[in-house]
């Protein structure tokens, strides 16, 4: 059977040496999720709103099938099912995220919910029980609704809620959790949610209310990563790093305007964010375009708020590794008749995304397949940011949930893990860990149950949320037993 299933997966040209087929020994291979996706009970044993509740529960229309995380994949009863499916997957880790709301429904430090503190770590005992480590995500996008009602991201305060949130994670997990992230993808949590209102808190203020929001953001991942770093390494010894998602940009044309675009796109897109990390504030071209559109726009000065030189230092070199999340590439063109007069991130740029259309299609229209962008982006951010290594921490495929057989998605990982095999072999990429998005169906976001990225199937309409393994599975469980991507490494 097996064999059959890995016959008819045509693959392309790379052309592979024997040495560079497989991944090293010690590199680390696991699947995702994050809460509100996979939870559900998201009002028992004390827990309180968080802005997704309040967003599905408010404006449903946000929603494509107007549906809600209300009871997801009822992971916080069945918890012990996901571990198994980790184990029969042969996992070395399992990334997950941490509700505020569940252990802080006050969203302040003054109320610890024990409830849901026990929640976690029965999940964790039951990880290590299975010889699958943690890496536990502190922020995934579930603020407490009542931080929100304060500004959430946009207000600077928040810094400081979220470091007394991260010290008492690190306090109440530290001795079992070793891998911890802080924020997922603050380019989606600042663009979507606070620039164009789509992500709850689906506020619509581009060209300002997203700077505020990264602003504060950039802030409190390296309050938590010093806290840790001071507070907690020496005994607990774990890591600490941010999660970046970086969808590759590719100049549509070779004009000099497409060219220039969109390199400034991608440090707009994706500098944003590791500029202050790695090398020490935003990115130059960002600094300068956003203040240039600004003083044209009337405002007295800049949209993009400044660093100072100590904010500056205090965020640079925050980070053990970089956790990167990616699914597709887009292709970038300069934008030539748009109004500078209008306040918005994507005027700041100046450009327009698309896709080829011969790229292979997914069941996300905007997500095509295209393994050698991801090849492409690697070789930038080593070059762009001085060799940092990397940990996959998410990449993925969505099919539309009408069969078990997802060859798409197997040809998918295969031709995602040759790429990066590459990248590390032939443009010398640190690469040291991939996680695939997600270990079963979930709640994706705006797509509601629309969008299926689980290795595993979930029955959304049976009150046992029955879990069933895709095609996928067998695939994923041979790859991370041999490290071997292809059919025959030997
Ligand atoms: C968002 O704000 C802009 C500018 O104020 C406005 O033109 C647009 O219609 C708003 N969109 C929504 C969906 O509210
Ligand atoms: C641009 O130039 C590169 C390098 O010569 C080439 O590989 C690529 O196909 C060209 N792109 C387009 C859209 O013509
Ligand atoms: C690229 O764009 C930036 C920002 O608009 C501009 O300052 C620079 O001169 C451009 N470079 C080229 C080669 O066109
Ligand atoms: C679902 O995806 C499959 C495989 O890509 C495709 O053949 C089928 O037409 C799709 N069905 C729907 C309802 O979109
Ligand atoms: C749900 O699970 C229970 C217990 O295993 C079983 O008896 C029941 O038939 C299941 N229901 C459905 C709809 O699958």
């Amino acid at each position: 059977m097996r064999l059959l299933l890995f016959h008819h997966i045509v693959l392309s040209g790379y052309i592979f040496s024997e040495a560079t087929k497989k991944f090293p020994d010690n590199f680390k291979f696991g699947v995702a999720t994050s809460s509100y996706q996979i939870e559900g009970a998201w009002d028992k044993d004390g827990k309180s709103p968080s802005i997704w509740d309040h967003l599905t529960h408010t404006r449903p229309w946000h929603i494509e099938d107007g549906r809600n995380g209300d009871i997801a994949c009822d992971s916080y009863y069945k918890y012990k099912e996901d571990v198994r499916m980790l184990k029969e997957l042969g996992v070395d880790f399992y990334r997950f995220s941490i509700a505020w709301t569940r252990i802080l429904p006050s969203g302040f430090i003054n109320t610890i919910n024990w409830d849901g503190v026990k929640y976690y770590n029965n999940l964790i005992d039951e990880l290590l029980k299975n010889n699958i480590e943690p890496m536990v995500t502190l922020y995934h996008w579930d603020l407490p609704q009542t931080l929100q009602e304060l500004g959430g991201w946009t207000n600077p305060i928040m810094e400081e809620y979220f470091a007394e949130y991260a010290r008492l994670c690190f306090k109440l997990f530290g001795d079992k959790v070793k891998l911890w992230t802080t924020i997922n993808e603050p380019r989606l949590v600042c663009l979507m949610g606070y620039g164009i209102n789509v992500m709850a808190p689906a506020y619509n203020n581009t060209g300002i209310g997203d700077y505020l929001c990264g602003h504060t953001l950039l802030k409190a991942h390296a309050r938590a990563y010093h806290i840790y770093d001071d507070e907690f390494r020496k005994d607990q010894k774990g890591k600490i790093f941010i999660v970046l998602e970086f969808q590759w940009l590719i100049p549509k044309t070779n004009s000099t305007a497409d060219i220039n675009v969109t390199e400034t796109a991608r440090h707009f897109m994706f500098g944003w964010f590791a500029n202050p990390i790695y090398l020490g504030n935003y990115p130059k071209v960002m600094i300068d375009l956003v203040a240039e559109r600004s003083a044209k726009q009337g405002f007295p000065k800049s949209r993009l708020p400044k660093f100072t030189e100590k904010e500056i230092d205090y965020i640079k070199g925050t980070t053990d590794f970089l956790g990167l999340n990616t699914y597709t590439s887009f292709l970038t063109n300069s934008e030539e008749f748009y109004d500078y007069k209008m306040v918005g991130f994507e005027n700041d740029i100046g450009f327009q995304i698309s896709h080829d259309p011969a790229w292979e299609a997914t069941a996300q229209p905007q997500f095509k397949i295209v393994p050698w962008g991801t090849r492409q982006m690697l070789k930038w951010i080593k070059e762009t940011y001085d060799s940092p290594e990397i940990f996959f921490t998410e990449n993925g495929m969505a099919d539309n949930g009408t069969s078990l057989d997802d060859q798409l998605r197997i040809k998918f990982y295969r031709e995602q893990l040759k790429a990066v095999l590459d990248s590390m072999h032939k443009d010398d990429v640190k690469v040291s860990g991939y996680t695939a998005w997600s270990l079963m169906d979930n709640f994706e976001w705006v797509s509601g149950y629309n969008l299926k990225f689980g290795l595993y199937h979930v029955d959304f309409t049976s009150p046992n949320r029955t879990r069933t393994p895709k095609s996928s599975v067998a695939y994923m469980r041979k790859l991370f037993k041999t490290h071997c991507p292809i059919e025959e490494c030997e």
